[in-house]
Parts: structure tokens; sequence; C-alpha cells
């Protein structure tokens, strides 16, 4: 599985753990679109690098990292074949790729720690898309 990862300055270290994390994985190719430090950059050019590679299917998947995940997911759903869920918590994780399908998971530094931002990770990855009739129908109702 190819996966897309990004962040701002508020999600820098977090997604350097989150690296650190899947690295273990030998399904996953990793590609990292930035930013590289804490320094200050703007959440919309790193939402947009991943939100585009996974819409142009470079990609299978995303991940995205801010300080509280909303800005990078106000962004993500703005590119057309987006899906971009925030979740804080694994219940949301787990049934926002059932339900939703899901192909970008948005999270925010500055509210969870990184036990549980890995966890929410490894659900994301590992949880497949239901394929129920209801579900399709909802997802091509907004697509
Ligand atoms: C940056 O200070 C902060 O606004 C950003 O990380 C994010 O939380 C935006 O939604």
């Amino acid at each position: 599985m190819k996966l897309v990862i990004g962040c701002d300055h508020g999600g820098f270290e977090l997604k350097q753990e989150i690296i650190k994390h899947l690295s273990s994985r030998a399904d996953l190719e990793i590609v990292d679109k930035g930013c590289d430090s804490t320094a200050s950059v703007d959440y919309p050019v790193y939402a947009k690098a991943v939100a585009e590679a996974v819409a142009a299917k470079e990609a299978d998947l995303g991940i995205l990292i801010c300080g509280t995940g909303i800005g990078m997911s106000m962004c993500a759903n703005k590119v057309e074949g987006v899906r971009a869920a925030l979740c804080h918590d694994v219940f949301s994780a787990k049934a926002t790729k059932e339900h939703n399908n899901a192909n970008v998971l948005c999270m925010g530094a500055r509210v969870i720690g990184p036990g549980l931002a890995c966890l929410i990770v490894d659900t994301f990855l590992d949880t497949p898309f239901s394929n129920d009739e209801r579900h399709i129908r909802r997802i091509n109702m907004f697509s």
C-alpha cells in the first residue's frame, strides 16, 4: 500500500512519530510531502500536496497532521475525489473507513498524543471499506 503523509509545523513532531511507528510495516511505502521542521509554514500547501496525490491515485491513502487537524481536513476536502476524515478516536477511524471509504486521515497534534495517534493510524490503514450498497450510494451522492 502506498501512503502519502504531510503536516505543518504544528504536526511535524507527530508526523515523525508516525513515520517511525510505521517503519516496521513491510506492506507500506511512505511518501513524505513535508514540512520538514517546526518552522512556521502554511498548512494549505501540505494539505493540497497530499490530497492531490491521493486524488491522482499516486497513493492509496493519505495522512495530514496540523495543530488541530481542522484546517487540513477543510483543505483536503476541497480536492475532488478526496474524502478526508478528522479522527481523534479509534471508533471514528474504523467507522469512516467502513462507512465513508475515507481516503485521507486528518489529526491534530495539539489534541491527542502519539500513542493514540498511532493506534488511530493503524486502525485507519487496516480497516477495509464495507462495500455495502447503502454506503456506496451515500458516497456517490456527494461525490
Ligand atoms: C497553526 O498554528 C495552526 O493554525 C494549524 O496547525 C492548524 O491547527 C489549523 O487548522
